[in-house]
């Protein structure tokens, strides 16, 4: 069975990306911080589903990711679907600088620790 880590599957498109996943036989690692969101997922398709839970900003995301990879046995794909974006009229920095942690910075050291991830194997995308 194929294996693949959708960040951001608790709601919208890594949700349904998710599902199309387990429905083509691949076991999916899914993350979020929504856990009632993510246990509604799993049942869908419970041997298909693996939760972890956990912010993507916070410093030990790459550790985060390894346990799910090594829990997984392996990783042969990874959607990084998390992401949040606000209307910021008032110009408030502090909205952009939190959006900048989680879609610049949180996106860089994921892809970056999954990329030699897939490097070291030789396979993955
Ligand atoms: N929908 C569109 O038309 C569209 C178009 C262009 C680009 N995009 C981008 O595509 C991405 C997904 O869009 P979407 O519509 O599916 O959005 P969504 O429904 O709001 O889903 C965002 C996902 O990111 C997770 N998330 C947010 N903050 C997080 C954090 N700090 N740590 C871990 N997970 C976090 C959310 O889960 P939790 O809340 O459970 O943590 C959720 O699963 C976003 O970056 C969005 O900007 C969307």
């Amino acid at each position: 069975m194929k294996k693949a880590i959708v960040l951001g599957a608790s709601s919208g498109i890594g949700n349904a990306l998710a599902k199309i996943l387990a429905d083509n036989n691949y076991y999916v690692g899914i993350t979020g911080r929504n856990q009632n969101n993510l246990n509604a997922l799993k049942e869908t398709n419970p041997d298909h589903f693996l939760i972890s839970n956990f912010d993507c900003t916070i410093s030990n995301n790459k550790d985060k990711l390894n346990e799910l990879v090594q829990t997984l046995d392996g990783l042969d794909l990874l959607v990084f679907s998390t992401g949040i974006g606000e209307l910021n009229e008032a110009l408030d920095a502090k909205i952009e600088n939190e959006t900048n942690h989680l879609n610049v910075l949180a996106f860089t050291e994921v892809v970056c620790w999954t990329t030699n991830y897939f490097l070291t194997k030789k396979r993955g995308i």
